[in-house]
């Protein structure tokens, strides 16, 4: 039966069927996160030779009203922009170049915002504008045409005061989706902090190899329009995941070889961290869940931070294994890029053959994984000082620090956690642990002091919270509480106390200011 569904299906002749302009919408509901999107620009930016990016939040009073993408890189002419404007424009590609498929600038730009302005200039050409606006695209694939004196009216701006020989390139977004809609001055200052530091991150470590090179920045720029003024400026630093002081074992980096008849010979560099780093590098990109296995990287840029793509599954003892591969230029079915370049899918064939890959001294892959295995257990097993399982804290401490505590205090197996929440209590207490139901209870009358004027939730306050649970997790533990726990309970409770009235009273004064 097999055999028969080689056949070719038989045809007749074949006719072209242009997309239907609606195809526009598909292009851009991929799914697009929001730093995905704008890293997406900045390839292009990397691309046309630009050594100076800078991302510009537009804020008009409270609100964010555009982002700007400026590059001092080679700049388009009016038929160059036309090419770029179109979908799958691009064909040729110089050797090393990140873009490949000729549609990340309108599909990034339209799945984040709802138009995407393109005004460029070359060293030999005027300042030039196109547009593309979701409704008008929809409608037949029209794209506009900008005024020229607002192209140049915009490249004076950011030209930085030499707009004579100045080449380069400006994306405008409006209608941007991840702004916030309520726009007050809180929701806009809050946003901006996260959305600075996110993005940092998130470009910090896909460009990291280019962040690391003298003559290129990114730098994140919040500006008043109305004034014209830059409030916040954020250099983006580079963020290696392979960048740790020293090794966490003295065999390793390893490079293996994996032959593959189509791709030829790919190789992957082994590492093993040192254990229990908590530096930005190893802790601050994602979940050690999340951030073990394979960095991909293509033409220096990385398209994938750590996942294992089937060849097994995530699990703690491996959080030190993260092995960096460097891909083929040109997509295959080997290693198929997402159109996002936040992903690649590896063939079933190249994961196999993976058990096989050796390194020079003819040592397999699987003994790198075993290896980075012990390095992490060993690592746990101090020198005379055993630490005993506890019960693991549950619901009101954020995931990132449960994480943390679970790698330092191996949890006891189906125990149930520690619940910490806040509740009206009776009197002045600070706190009270309900032994039966594994809860502590923080008195709420403390709360609007603890969080000192910021939003509450679920896992607020994470260092009281943390610090309470280091101290009264043993007495869940206990059969009986003893009278040194009362003692110590008690006195906890009377120190705390007095600390959560200061809180509360710096917070009166606060206010009264
Ligand atoms: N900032 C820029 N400076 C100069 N040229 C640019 C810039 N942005 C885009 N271009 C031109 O527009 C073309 C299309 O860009 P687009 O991002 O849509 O696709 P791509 O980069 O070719 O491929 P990919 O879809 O993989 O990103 C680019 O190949 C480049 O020639
Ligand atoms: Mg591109």
């Amino acid at each position: 039966m097999a055999d028969e569904w080689k056949f070719d299906v038989p045809t007749v002749g074949s006719k072209q069927l242009p997309p239907d302009p609606r195809y526009m919408e598909a292009l851009t509901s991929q799914g697009y996160g929001f730093e995905a999107a704008v890293a997406d620009l900045v390839d292009n930016s990397i691309d046309a030779g630009a050594n100076d990016v800078v991302i510009h939040f537009l804020r008009d009073g409270d609100r964010l009203v555009s982002l700007l993408i400026v590059d001092d890189g080679c700049g388009m002419t009016e038929d160059e922009l036309d090419v770029a404007m179109t979908v799958g424009g691009r064909r040729d590609y110089q050797h090393g170049a990140l873009g490949m498929f000729g549609t990340g600038l309108k599909s990034a730009s339209l799945s984040s915002a709802s138009a995407v302005a393109v005004v460029s200039r070359t060293k030999t050409s005027r300042p030039a504008g196109r547009r593309w606006v979701m409704e008008h695209a929809k409608d037949g694939f029209h794209c506009d045409i900008v005024e020229p004196a607002y192209a140049q009216s915009l490249i004076d701006r950011y030209s930085g005061g030499s707009p004579i020989k100045w080449n380069g390139t400006v994306v405008r977004w409006d209608g941007v989706k991840d702004f916030p809609r309520n726009g007050s001055l809180e929701q806009t200052e809050r946003y901006i902090a996260r959305i600075i530091a996110k993005l940092g991150m998130h470009l910090g470590l896909q460009l990291h190899r280019f962040l690391t090179r003298e003559d290129f920045n990114i730098t994140i720029a919040v500006e008043d329009i109305t004034t014209g003024m830059v409030v916040t400026s954020y250099g983006v630093m580079p963020l290696d995941p392979f960048g740790y002081p020293i090794t966490g074992n003295q065999d390793y980096p390893k490079t293996f070889k994996v032959e593959n008849a189509e791709v030829g010979v790919v190789s992957m560099t082994a590492h093993i961290w040192p254990p229990k780093s908590s530096i930005a590098e190893f802790r601050g990109i994602g979940s050690l869940i999340e951030t073990q296995g394979f960095y991909l990287y293509r033409n220096d840029r990385l398209v994938q931070a750590g996942g294992w793509n089937n060849f097994r599954q995530p699990e703690q003892h491996l959080a030190l294994a993260r092995v960096a591969v460097e891909l083929p230029s040109t997509s295959s079915d080997v290693f198929r890029l997402t159109v996002k370049k936040d992903g690649v899918e590896i063939s079933p064939e190249f994961i196999a053959a993976l058990e096989n890959a050796a390194d020079d001294s003819g040592a397999f892959f699987a003994t790198y994984v075993a290896d980075a295995d012990t390095t992490y257990r060993d690592a746990r097993k101090r020198a005379g000082v055993e630490r005993k399982p506890v019960i693991p804290p549950g619901k009101g401490l954020d995931p990132s620090i449960r994480e943390v505590i679970s790698e330092e205090l191996p949890p006891l197996i189906g125990e149930e956690p520690i619940v910490i929440k806040w509740q009206a209590l009776e009197g002045d207490a600070f706190f009270e642990l309900d032994r039966e139901d594994r809860q502590i209870l923080l008195n709420q009358r403390y709360r609007p002091g603890i969080l000192g004027g910021r939003r509450g939730g679920l896992n607020d306050a994470p260092m009281i919270k943390s610090m309470l649970y280091l101290m009264v997790h043993e007495v869940f533990q206990r059969e009986r509480i003893g009278p040194r726990d009362k003692d110590n309970l008690q006195m906890w409770q009377s120190v705390l106390v007095a600390a959560a009235r200061a809180e509360m009273d710096r917070l009166s004064d606060r206010d009264g200011e």
